[in-house]
């Protein structure tokens, strides 16, 4: 028995296929570089929930709905102590879900859909002294969190940019946080439970904490010409390259290219940090070469957290807002799964094997 569960089958999913040796991710038979053409966050919660659910999904409906969820969420930023903002973005995000009614399934999913999108701005905004902005029923999802989020209406760079990430990161097979809400599922505790459970397992740094430390190598290299003797240091004192390897895939993360080229467009029309995105380059190379060098026996490659790094700082995110961006895009693979598990109908309730000592005879 392995202590990660790591060659544990747990479930049979219709939901999302990762294939580490291909390198491929497939989200309910479409795979991820058709997913991410042009596709939006609407357009993928859609194909994950439709025959889930009690009613049929499409991406035009979902869009109605949730920008109709989005207003009646909104009210519960009004409602809350200021105590709550205080907290670090994912806990009040959490503390605000927490308080969401556990209704009908349908009602239920549409307002989790939405809570995350407009708690995260609003509790962004108030952590800097900004009011919240209401949202816009008149925009998708992603435009909205960017205008939620800055005030401003995004460019279109911007909007199928963070269209791209949302699509790319809403499910990935039996994750820690999406395993977390298929348990809670199978007990029938309701789809808000699942989505809190699903939450408190993200924000551990060993699964959804870890962009935020590629920016910070990134300010530690400073200049491209640095990059190398950076990098070579750094393992040298045993450190890991943030945002390189990964347990599953053992080619390129085909979720790091989805990101690389979601940010192609914001660099050509000037909306990226030129020197920025120069230093990220000089980062890649140059760890790609010395791994390599250093590491012959063990395919590392870029993950999918250096390319969420660059592209949501690029959006205005700050770095300790990575965490609860993400759950804005996983909710949907967590509450997808929820609603698989539910409808399997049976309990999870594994076995342990005692290994603690045994009572004394008498
Ligand atoms: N930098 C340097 N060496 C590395 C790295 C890295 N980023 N990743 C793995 N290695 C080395 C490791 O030192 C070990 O070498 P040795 O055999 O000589 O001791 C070898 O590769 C195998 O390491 P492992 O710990 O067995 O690999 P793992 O599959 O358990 O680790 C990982 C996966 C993601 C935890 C690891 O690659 C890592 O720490 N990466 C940096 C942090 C990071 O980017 N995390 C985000 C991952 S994507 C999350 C997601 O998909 O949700």
């Amino acid at each position: 028995m392995q202590n990660g569960l790591e060659d544990v089958i747990a479930a049979e999913t219709q939901l999302s296929d990762v294939d580490g040796e291909a390198g491929r991710l497939i989200i309910r038979g479409v795979s991820l570089d058709h997913l991410v053409a042009g596709g939006t966050y609407e357009g993928v919660a859609a194909l994950l929930l439709d025959e889930l659910m009690e009613r049929s999904f499409d991406e035009a409906l979902l869009r109605t709905w949730l920008a109709e969820a989005r207003a009646r969420v909104f009210i519960h930023i009004e409602a809350a102590d200021a105590a709550l903002f205080a907290l670090p973005p994912v806990d009040a995000m959490r503390a605000l879900i927490a308080r969401l009614p556990d209704g009908e399934d349908f009602d239920t999913a549409i307002a989790l859909l939405a809570a995350p999108a407009v708690f995260l701005p609003a509790i962004l905004r108030l952590q800097r002294g900004e009011k919240p902005i209401a949202p816009d029923a008149s925009l998708s999802q992603a435009a909205d969190i960017l205008r939620m989020l800055t005030g401003r209406l995004p460019t279109i760079e911007q909007t199928a940019a963070l269209d791209t990430y949302l699509v790319t990161i809403s499910d990935h097979g039996l994750n820690a946080s999406t395993f977390a809400s298929r348990v809670i599922a199978s007990t029938q505790a309701g789809l808000t439970s699942s989505v809190l459970a699903a939450l408190s397992a993200l924000k551990g740094p060993l699964h959804g904490g870890a962009p935020g430390p590629v920016l910070d190598m990134l300010d530690a290299v400073a200049t491209p010409e640095n990059a190398g003797r950076w990098l070579a240091d750094a393992l040298d004192r045993g450190e890991r390259l943030m945002g390189f390897g990964h347990r599953i895939y053992r080619v390129r993360d085909p979720r790091a290219d989805a990101l690389k080229g979601a940010l192609k467009p914001l660099i050509a029309s000037g909306q990226v940090d030129s020197v920025r995105s120069e230093l990220a380059e000089a980062v890649e190379a140059a760890a790609l070469a010395i791994l390599k060098a250093r590491k012959p026996n063990r395919p590392l490659d870029v993950n999918v957290e250096f390319y969420t790094a660059l592209l949501l700082e690029a959006l205005g995110f700050p770095r300790q807002a990575f965490t609860g961006v993400f759950a804005i895009g996983r909710t949907v693979g967590w509450l997808a799964h929820a609603r698989e598990q539910a409808l399997d109908g049976r309990l999870i309730r594994p076995q342990s094997v005692y290994i603690g000592p045994l009572p004394a005879a008498a």
